[in-house]
Protein backbone atom coordinates (compact mmCIF):
# COMPACT_ATOMS: atom_id res chain seq x y z
CA UNK A 1 0.00 0.00 0.00
CA UNK A 2 1.42 3.01 -1.05
CA UNK A 3 0.64 6.83 -0.27
CA UNK A 4 -0.07 9.75 -2.63
CA UNK A 5 4.12 10.74 -2.33
CA UNK A 6 5.17 6.77 -3.13
CA UNK A 7 6.04 5.89 0.59
CA UNK A 8 4.87 2.71 1.89
CA UNK A 9 1.93 3.05 4.22
CA UNK A 10 2.04 1.37 7.59
CA UNK A 11 -1.61 1.97 8.99
CA UNK A 12 -4.63 4.03 6.97
CA UNK A 13 -7.36 5.77 8.46
CA UNK A 14 -10.49 6.05 6.33
CA UNK A 15 -13.74 8.13 7.37
CA UNK A 16 -12.94 7.34 10.90
CA UNK A 17 -15.43 8.81 13.57
CA UNK A 18 -16.42 8.18 16.74
CA UNK A 19 -19.35 8.81 18.43
CA UNK A 20 -20.12 7.98 22.01
CA UNK A 21 -23.32 7.64 23.87
CA UNK A 22 -23.47 9.94 26.77
CA UNK A 23 -25.49 8.71 29.95
CA UNK A 24 -27.73 11.09 29.70
CA UNK A 25 -28.79 9.63 26.18
CA UNK A 26 -27.35 12.54 23.63
CA UNK A 27 -24.45 11.70 21.59
CA UNK A 28 -20.92 12.73 22.19
CA UNK A 29 -18.81 13.38 18.59
CA UNK A 30 -15.18 12.81 20.02
CA UNK A 31 -13.45 12.16 16.75
CA UNK A 32 -13.29 13.23 13.10
CA UNK A 33 -13.94 12.06 10.36
CA UNK A 34 -10.00 11.42 9.81
CA UNK A 35 -8.11 9.93 6.87
CA UNK A 36 -4.70 9.51 7.52
CA UNK A 37 -1.46 7.60 6.44
CA UNK A 38 1.18 6.86 8.66
CA UNK A 39 3.96 5.80 6.61
CA UNK A 40 5.95 2.71 7.57
CA UNK A 41 9.39 4.25 9.62
CA UNK A 42 7.92 7.60 10.28
CA UNK A 43 7.91 9.81 13.35
CA UNK A 44 4.80 11.22 13.28
CA UNK A 45 3.90 13.36 16.54
CA UNK A 46 -0.02 14.91 17.42
CA UNK A 47 -0.93 17.55 19.00
CA UNK A 48 -4.65 18.90 19.86
CA UNK A 49 -6.26 20.99 22.09
CA UNK A 50 -7.49 18.88 25.98
CA UNK A 51 -10.80 16.94 24.91
CA UNK A 52 -10.14 16.93 21.29
CA UNK A 53 -9.88 13.34 20.50
CA UNK A 54 -6.39 12.01 20.45
CA UNK A 55 -6.87 9.10 23.33
CA UNK A 56 -9.76 8.05 21.18
CA UNK A 57 -7.73 8.28 17.74
CA UNK A 58 -4.86 6.39 19.67
CA UNK A 59 -7.82 3.06 21.30
CA UNK A 60 -8.55 3.13 17.46
CA UNK A 61 -5.43 2.81 16.02
CA UNK A 62 -4.57 0.30 18.59
CA UNK A 63 -7.46 -1.46 18.10
CA UNK A 64 -8.89 -1.36 21.88
CA UNK A 65 -12.22 0.74 20.57
CA UNK A 66 -13.94 0.11 17.28
CA UNK A 67 -14.55 3.16 15.53
CA UNK A 68 -18.00 4.36 14.79
CA UNK A 69 -17.64 4.85 10.93
CA UNK A 70 -14.97 4.37 8.65
CA UNK A 71 -12.16 1.81 8.35
CA UNK A 72 -8.40 1.43 9.74
CA UNK A 73 -6.14 -0.88 8.43
CA UNK A 74 -2.66 -1.87 9.82
CA UNK A 75 0.04 -3.64 7.49
CA UNK A 76 -2.97 -3.24 4.54
CA UNK A 77 -5.29 -5.23 7.41
CA UNK A 78 -8.56 -4.50 8.91
CA UNK A 79 -8.01 -3.85 12.51
CA UNK A 80 -9.91 -6.35 14.65
CA UNK A 81 -8.71 -5.89 18.13
CA UNK A 82 -5.62 -5.39 19.47
CA UNK A 83 -3.00 -6.45 16.08
CA UNK A 84 0.36 -8.48 16.66
CA UNK A 85 3.20 -6.08 16.47
CA UNK A 86 1.04 -2.59 17.87
CA UNK A 87 3.00 -1.12 21.13
CA UNK A 88 0.56 1.09 23.31
CA UNK A 89 2.14 3.27 26.23
CA UNK A 90 -1.19 5.07 27.48
CA UNK A 91 -1.81 8.59 29.25
CA UNK A 92 -2.34 6.98 32.36
CA UNK A 93 -0.11 4.79 34.38
CA UNK A 94 -0.85 1.44 33.44
CA UNK A 95 1.48 -0.60 35.63
CA UNK A 96 0.87 -3.71 37.43
CA UNK A 97 0.55 -2.42 40.87
CA UNK A 98 0.83 -6.26 42.06
CA UNK A 99 4.12 -7.22 40.12
CA UNK A 100 7.78 -5.98 40.56
CA UNK A 101 9.38 -3.12 38.17
CA UNK A 102 11.16 -6.75 36.44
CA UNK A 103 7.60 -8.71 36.22
CA UNK A 104 5.96 -5.81 34.90
CA UNK A 105 8.85 -5.48 31.98
CA UNK A 106 8.51 -9.52 31.90
CA UNK A 107 4.57 -9.84 31.67
CA UNK A 108 4.02 -9.68 27.55
CA UNK A 109 7.50 -11.63 26.82
CA UNK A 110 6.18 -14.33 29.36
CA UNK A 111 2.82 -13.79 28.06
CA UNK A 112 3.80 -14.56 24.46
CA UNK A 113 5.95 -17.99 25.81
CA UNK A 114 9.18 -16.56 25.04
CA UNK A 115 11.94 -18.64 26.74
CA UNK A 116 13.72 -17.53 30.47
CA UNK A 117 17.25 -16.49 28.62
CA UNK A 118 15.34 -14.56 26.13
CA UNK A 119 13.04 -12.68 28.54
CA UNK A 120 16.26 -11.83 30.96
CA UNK A 121 18.46 -10.45 28.58
CA UNK A 122 15.08 -7.96 26.91
CA UNK A 123 13.96 -7.30 30.11
CA UNK A 124 17.37 -6.12 31.74
CA UNK A 125 17.99 -4.22 28.44
CA UNK A 126 14.74 -2.00 28.68
CA UNK A 127 15.11 -1.50 31.91
CA UNK A 128 18.32 -0.13 31.86
CA UNK A 129 17.27 1.68 28.93
CA UNK A 130 14.74 3.83 31.12
CA UNK A 131 17.16 3.95 33.55
CA UNK A 132 15.65 2.12 35.83
CA UNK A 133 18.19 -1.08 36.68
CA UNK A 134 18.43 -0.39 40.24
CA UNK A 135 14.41 -0.79 40.74
CA UNK A 136 13.87 -3.80 39.05
CA UNK A 137 12.49 -5.74 42.66
CA UNK A 138 10.53 -2.46 43.88
CA UNK A 139 7.01 -2.03 43.41
CA UNK A 140 5.21 0.72 41.42
CA UNK A 141 4.42 2.20 44.80
CA UNK A 142 7.12 2.89 45.60
CA UNK A 143 8.09 4.55 42.84
CA UNK A 144 7.35 7.93 41.62
CA UNK A 145 4.99 8.54 38.98
CA UNK A 146 7.78 9.27 36.46
CA UNK A 147 9.39 6.33 36.98
CA UNK A 148 6.20 4.57 37.35
CA UNK A 149 5.57 5.85 33.68
CA UNK A 150 8.94 4.65 32.61
CA UNK A 151 8.02 1.17 33.98
CA UNK A 152 5.09 1.29 31.40
CA UNK A 153 7.09 2.44 28.64
CA UNK A 154 9.79 -0.39 29.02
CA UNK A 155 6.57 -3.02 28.90
CA UNK A 156 5.80 -1.69 25.82
CA UNK A 157 9.50 -1.13 23.95
CA UNK A 158 10.22 -5.13 25.16
CA UNK A 159 8.25 -6.41 22.93
CA UNK A 160 9.68 -5.01 20.15
CA UNK A 161 6.52 -3.38 18.41
CA UNK A 162 6.32 -1.94 14.80
CA UNK A 163 4.03 0.18 15.28
CA UNK A 164 4.40 1.87 18.90
CA UNK A 165 1.28 4.66 20.08
CA UNK A 166 2.54 6.37 22.85
CA UNK A 167 -0.15 8.96 24.70
CA UNK A 168 1.63 11.67 26.16
CA UNK A 169 4.12 9.05 28.05
CA UNK A 170 6.86 12.22 29.17
CA UNK A 171 3.24 13.94 30.89
CA UNK A 172 5.14 12.76 34.69
CA UNK A 173 8.15 13.85 33.76
CA UNK A 174 10.29 17.18 35.10
CA UNK A 175 11.73 19.48 31.49
CA UNK A 176 15.45 17.72 31.74
CA UNK A 177 14.18 13.81 31.51
CA UNK A 178 11.54 14.69 29.43
CA UNK A 179 14.19 16.12 26.93
CA UNK A 180 16.84 13.45 27.62
CA UNK A 181 13.90 10.26 27.74
CA UNK A 182 12.45 11.89 23.74
CA UNK A 183 16.68 11.27 22.74
CA UNK A 184 16.46 7.56 24.14
CA UNK A 185 13.09 7.46 21.71
CA UNK A 186 14.40 8.90 18.75
CA UNK A 187 17.69 6.29 19.49
CA UNK A 188 15.37 3.42 19.60
CA UNK A 189 13.11 4.92 16.98
CA UNK A 190 16.65 4.47 14.62
CA UNK A 191 17.63 1.49 16.11
CA UNK A 192 14.28 -0.84 15.45
CA UNK A 193 13.31 1.05 12.32
CA UNK A 194 9.55 1.27 14.05
CA UNK A 195 6.58 3.44 13.43
CA UNK A 196 5.91 5.91 16.08
CA UNK A 197 2.96 7.84 16.42
CA UNK A 198 3.58 10.27 19.97
CA UNK A 199 0.98 12.13 20.95
CA UNK A 200 2.06 15.69 22.86
CA UNK A 201 1.01 18.33 24.60
CA UNK A 202 4.24 19.56 24.58
CA UNK A 203 5.11 21.82 21.51
CA UNK A 204 8.21 21.86 21.62
CA UNK A 205 8.50 17.68 22.09
CA UNK A 206 6.70 17.58 18.88
CA UNK A 207 8.92 19.97 17.04
CA UNK A 208 11.84 17.97 17.97
CA UNK A 209 11.08 14.92 17.71
CA UNK A 210 8.56 13.79 14.72
CA UNK A 211 9.22 13.92 10.99
CA UNK A 212 5.58 15.42 10.90
CA UNK A 213 3.45 16.91 13.44
CA UNK A 214 -0.42 16.72 12.54
CA UNK A 215 -2.39 19.44 14.60
CA UNK A 216 -5.85 18.60 15.35
CA UNK A 217 -9.11 20.68 15.83
CA UNK A 218 -11.18 20.66 18.62
CA UNK A 219 -13.63 18.03 19.35
CA UNK A 220 -14.69 16.77 17.27
CA UNK A 221 -10.98 16.38 16.10
CA UNK A 222 -10.23 16.19 12.64
CA UNK A 223 -6.58 17.24 11.06
CA UNK A 224 -6.24 20.46 10.41
CA UNK A 225 -2.52 20.92 9.20
CA UNK A 226 0.68 18.60 9.14
CA UNK A 227 4.15 20.12 9.43
CA UNK A 228 7.15 18.22 7.90
CA UNK A 229 9.80 18.91 10.30
CA UNK A 230 12.65 17.81 7.73
CA UNK A 231 15.41 16.47 10.84
CA UNK A 232 17.48 14.07 9.18
CA UNK A 233 17.37 11.09 11.09
CA UNK A 234 20.51 11.66 13.58
CA UNK A 235 18.66 14.54 15.39
CA UNK A 236 18.65 15.04 19.02
CA UNK A 237 17.43 17.92 21.06
CA UNK A 238 20.25 20.31 19.90
CA UNK A 239 17.91 20.70 17.36
CA UNK A 240 15.99 23.55 19.52
CA UNK A 241 18.78 25.34 18.40
CA UNK A 242 18.20 25.56 14.77
CA UNK A 243 16.30 28.31 13.76
CA UNK A 244 13.59 26.36 12.17
CA UNK A 245 12.68 25.07 15.09
CA UNK A 246 11.25 27.90 16.25
CA UNK A 247 8.62 28.44 12.87
CA UNK A 248 7.63 25.02 13.39
CA UNK A 249 6.79 25.80 17.10
CA UNK A 250 5.37 29.02 16.11
CA UNK A 251 3.00 27.51 13.51
CA UNK A 252 1.82 24.64 15.79
CA UNK A 253 1.09 27.22 18.39
CA UNK A 254 -0.74 29.86 16.18
CA UNK A 255 -2.88 26.51 14.89
CA UNK A 256 -3.27 25.43 18.09
CA UNK A 257 -4.12 28.52 20.19
CA UNK A 258 -7.14 29.15 17.73
CA UNK A 259 -8.10 25.80 18.74
CA UNK A 260 -7.65 25.94 21.97
CA UNK A 261 -9.56 28.75 22.59
CA UNK A 262 -12.39 26.97 21.11
CA UNK A 263 -12.38 24.13 23.64
CA UNK A 264 -12.15 26.91 26.25
CA UNK A 265 -15.51 28.71 25.22
CA UNK A 266 -13.57 31.85 23.91
CA UNK A 267 -12.46 33.36 20.90
CA UNK A 268 -8.62 34.34 19.98
CA UNK A 269 -8.53 38.01 21.26
CA UNK A 270 -8.01 40.05 17.23
CA UNK A 271 -9.80 36.67 15.31
CA UNK A 272 -12.77 37.78 13.54
CA UNK A 273 -15.85 36.88 15.32
N1 LIG B 1 -15.59 6.14 26.95
C1 LIG B 1 -16.08 7.35 26.72
N2 LIG B 1 -17.41 7.61 26.87
C2 LIG B 1 -17.92 8.84 26.62
N3 LIG B 1 -17.19 9.89 26.23
C3 LIG B 1 -15.87 9.70 26.07
C4 LIG B 1 -15.25 8.44 26.31
N4 LIG B 1 -13.91 8.55 26.06
C5 LIG B 1 -13.73 9.83 25.71
N5 LIG B 1 -14.88 10.52 25.69
C6 LIG B 1 -15.07 11.93 25.31
O1 LIG B 1 -14.50 12.09 24.02
C7 LIG B 1 -13.81 13.32 23.92
C8 LIG B 1 -12.39 13.08 23.50
O2 LIG B 1 -11.70 12.44 24.57
P1 LIG B 1 -10.16 12.04 24.48
O3 LIG B 1 -9.81 11.36 25.73
O4 LIG B 1 -9.92 11.30 23.21
O5 LIG B 1 -9.47 13.48 24.38
P2 LIG B 1 -7.92 13.87 24.35
O6 LIG B 1 -7.69 14.67 23.12
O7 LIG B 1 -7.09 12.66 24.54
O8 LIG B 1 -7.79 14.84 25.61
P3 LIG B 1 -6.55 15.09 26.62
O9 LIG B 1 -5.56 15.95 25.87
O10 LIG B 1 -7.16 15.87 27.75
O11 LIG B 1 -5.99 13.77 27.03
C9 LIG B 1 -13.95 14.00 25.27
O12 LIG B 1 -15.00 14.94 25.18
C10 LIG B 1 -14.33 12.88 26.23
O13 LIG B 1 -15.19 13.36 27.23
MG1 LIG C 1 -5.86 12.01 26.05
Amino acid sequence: MKAPDGADVHARLTGVTRIFDMASGAKLAALGPIDLDIKRGEFFGVVGPSGCGKSTLLDILAGLSPPTAGTVLFEGKPIDGVPDGVGVVFQEDASFSWLSVYDNVAFGLRRAGADAAEIKRRVEYAIGFMGLPDFAKAYPAQLSGGMRQRVCIARTLVLQPRLILLDEPFGALDQQTRLLMGEELLRLWRETGATVMLITHALDEAAMLSDRVGVMSSRPGQFIDFIETEWSRERDSRVVSDPRFGAITSRLWEKLRVESLKTMGGAAPGAKP
